[in-house]
């Protein structure tokens, strides 16, 4: 299976503060780094990370050509990544002792991409394949719709969520992993196992995946329901631990893994990511996350 991952690439600004800013203050940040990030870039890197055959489409700045060689260097092929003139997008994300984040986006580049070269993208793609997705990228609707017509699967992280996740055809989403922040906005519904019933209706023939940070991940798919743990640790920094879990979850199950077993080798690679600065670099190697996962 060829995965197309339609997504972000960012440019992250990372703040450690003592707390997070509040309104009307200023404060001053303990360090200031740059590391490369944005979901889509994050996904594609834990996918090309975990061996799986991937493919990145979106767009860039001048500025952001490290991006796109860090997801060569990660085995992701970048045939259909553009460059226009806009700057890369961006994220300023602050860091707080514990680990916990906040992120605001500015989305540059990644609002840019025309239909024409959403076509171009999907071109090499057919049935069986797999197109991914998450919301910093402009367009969702016409390419998920373009993706069904070819016969592809189509996997969405909503993420972050927006009102216009509202104009998305839902229906067409054969694969949805999402947070609990998430869940609720889609369903209204704050329990998780609730939250997944309510998906459950209204998209019966879809699996759904939701992650609920220290109390794991839970899967539905096919009336069945399928419980994670973490593997607990020391957070560092969660930024791109959910990024991890898709792009590792995914890979396990394009390999052919059960549900079960995709849910723990997604788990451990989340687990060593939040031990780790920043977001792309945090995201550990195939290797690594096997060799942890005989540990335990
Ligand atoms: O999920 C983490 C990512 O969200 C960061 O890398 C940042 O760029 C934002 O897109």
């Amino acid at each position: 299976m060829k995965i197309l991952n339609y997504g972000s690439l960012n440019i992250d600004l990372v703040y450690s503060v003592e707390h997070f800013v509040r309104t009307g203050e200023t404060i001053a940040s303990t360090s200031l780094r740059r590391f490369a990030g944005g979901k889509g870039l994050n996904q594609s890197v834990a996918l090309g990370r975990a061996k799986a055959n991937v493919y990145h489409g979106g767009k860039v700045g001048p500025d952001g050509q490290f991006l796109v060689e860090l997801l060569r260097e990660a085995c992701v092929d970048t045939t259909h990544l553009a460059q226009n003139g806009t700057a890369t997008g961006t994220a300023v994300i602050q860091v707080d002792p514990a680990g916990q984040n906040c992120i605001i986006i500015h989305g540059g580049a990644n609002q840019e991409n025309t239909r024409e070269e959403l076509d171009r993208m999907l071109a090499p793609f057919s049935r069986g394949d797999l197109l991914l997705l998450q919301n910093e990228v402009n367009d969702l609707p016409y390419i998920i719709r373009a993706a069904k017509t070819k016969g592809m699967q189509v996997a969405l992280n909503p993420s972050p969520i927006s009102s216009t996740l509202r104009d998305l055809p839902g229906e067409l989403v054969d694969l949805w992993i999402l947070n609990e922040v998430e869940g609720y906005e889609l369903t209204g519904k704050q329990e998780p196992r609730n939250i997944l019933a309510t998906l459950g209706q209204k998209y019966p023939e879809a699996q759904i995946v939701l992650t609920l940070g220290a109390e794991g991940s839970i899967c539905l798919d096919g009336g069945e329901m399928y419980h994670q743990p973490i593997f607990p640790v020391e957070p560092v920094d969660t930024t791109a631990a959910g990024d991890t879990f898709t792009g590792y979850y995914l890979a396990s199950i394009a390999r052919g893994e059960s549900i079960p077993q995709a849910l723990r080798t997604a788990s451990m690679a989340a687990s060593i990511a939040v031990t780790r600065p920043g977001a792309a670099p945090s995201i550990p190697g195939y290797e690594e996350v096997l060799a942890a996962l005989k540990t335990r």
